[in-house]
């Protein structure tokens, strides 16, 4: 039996992967200081020994993995990259909680023989490898051999576009990992979309003309069968008059992206960036939905309205699940117990459970 702690346990996706790839284990304990999230945890998981903050845990029980994707608010490209040092107080340097614990582990020669780690792709690039170097030499320095790899969870089955950095530590100096292999993706955004969505998730009039200043190509314009009344068509007709997507019988929505072209075209089923697009690229990511935050103000999924008309909506609580990894029964013991922005906080803060379950099966394990 794998003994196991979830520390930044959110809501125990590591412990979901652990099922879905029948691997006999325990949770001894989680720390987790999120009182929605931990809720969650027991909804999902059953009654947990959760020691709470991590900065006030002073020993952790004896296990065989600790899994610790610690916070990635100051890593990630979408934060202010204030970075994880040791002393900086940032939400990400509470890595080093986890440094604190190693040492007591070792001082009474428990440590466990495998660590997991997640966070965003970011924590190995230039600004942070050096950094993240010190870390990888303290294992080292411990006895662990590290292997770590960016993988993205589209290549594992979910139509999202993540990219995340993992790293498997075993603390065996003849230790072997090879992580999984990319399989073929199948599943399309829209085979996880809900259908009726209630009209409160589609986009506001409002927020469509803010996005359809097409002079300057800030924002989205949506194509064909809907014509704002307030554009005449020389606005729009700038760069589309030579290319589908302006004729009646088309169903496109045109957005305007940092590319020469200036612009893609996105159909029902396509996952859309609603801001800021003209300054980026792959503002349309066809059948998938870019990377899950926190909230989902950022992104939308092209979907027809209840005229039949085509539009841009916000996913649903249990369609960012979904595309996380999770499937209906799961979610439906959480759903609906907390506010949306409670549910799409839990995940977006998550690991995508396919790709969990993909390093899992990678005979990693030796217990008995
Ligand atoms: C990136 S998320 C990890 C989510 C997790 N992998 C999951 O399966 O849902 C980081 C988690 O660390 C938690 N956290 C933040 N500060 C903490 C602290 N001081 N002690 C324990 N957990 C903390 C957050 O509430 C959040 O759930």
């Amino acid at each position: 039996m794998l003994k196991v702690i979830e520390l930044f346990a959110g809501i125990g996706c590591q412990r979901e992967a652990l099922k879905r790839a029948n691997i006999e284990h325990e949770v001894v304990a989680i720390s987790e200081n999120d009182k929605y999230a931990s809720s969650a945890y027991e909804l999902l998981h059953g009654k947990v020994n959760n020691l709470g903050d991590i900065k006030k845990i002073e020993k952790l029980p004896k296990a065989d993995l600790w899994t610790y994707s610690f916070p990635c608010t100051d890593i990630s490209l979408a934060g202010k990259m204030r970075g994880f040092n040791k002393d900086s107080n940032t939400h990400s340097s509470l890595l080093w909680e986890v440094q604190r614990l190693l040492e007591v582990a070792k001082a009474s020669d428990e440590l466990p023989k495998y660590l997991l780690m997640e966070n965003v792709k970011n924590i190995v690039s230039k600004k942070f490898m050096q950094l993240f170097q010190i870390w990888l030499d303290y294992l080292h320095s411990l006895g662990y051999k590290n292997f770590y790899k960016v993988l993205n969870a589209r290549d594992y089955g979910i139509p999202q576009n993540r990219e995340r950095c993992f790293m498997i530590s075993i603390r065996d100096e003849d230790a072997h990992y090879e992580f999984p292999k990319p399989i073929n993706l199948t599943k399309k955004l829209a085979d996880l979309l809900e259908k009726n969505v209630d009209e409160k998730y589609f986009l506001s009039e409002k927020l469509i003309t803010c996005f359809t200043d097409m002079k300057d190509r800030h924002g989205l314009i949506r194509g064909l069968r809907f014509k704002p009344k307030y554009m005449s068509s020389a606005d729009y007709a700038f760069t589309i008059t030579t290319h589908a997507g302006y004729r009646p019988t088309d169903n496109y929505i045109i957005v305007p992206q940092a590319t020469k072209d200036g612009y893609a075209l996105a159909e029902v089923g396509d996952g859309v960036y609603t801001n800021r697009c003209p300054t980026k690229r792959g503002v349309v990511q066809k059948s998938m939905i870019p990377t899950l935050k926190t909230s989902v103000s950022d992104i939308g999924v092209v979907d027809n309205d209840k005229d039949k008309l085509i539009s841009i909506r916000r996913l649903t609580p249990r369609e960012c699940w979904r595309l996380m990894g999770w499937d209906d029964n799961q979610i439906d013991k959480a759903i609906n117990k907390f506010s949306n922005t409670q549910l799409y906080k839990m995940a977006g803060n998550g690991i995508v459970v396919d790709v969990l379950e993909a390093i899992f099966n990678q005979a990693l394990f030796e217990f008995s």
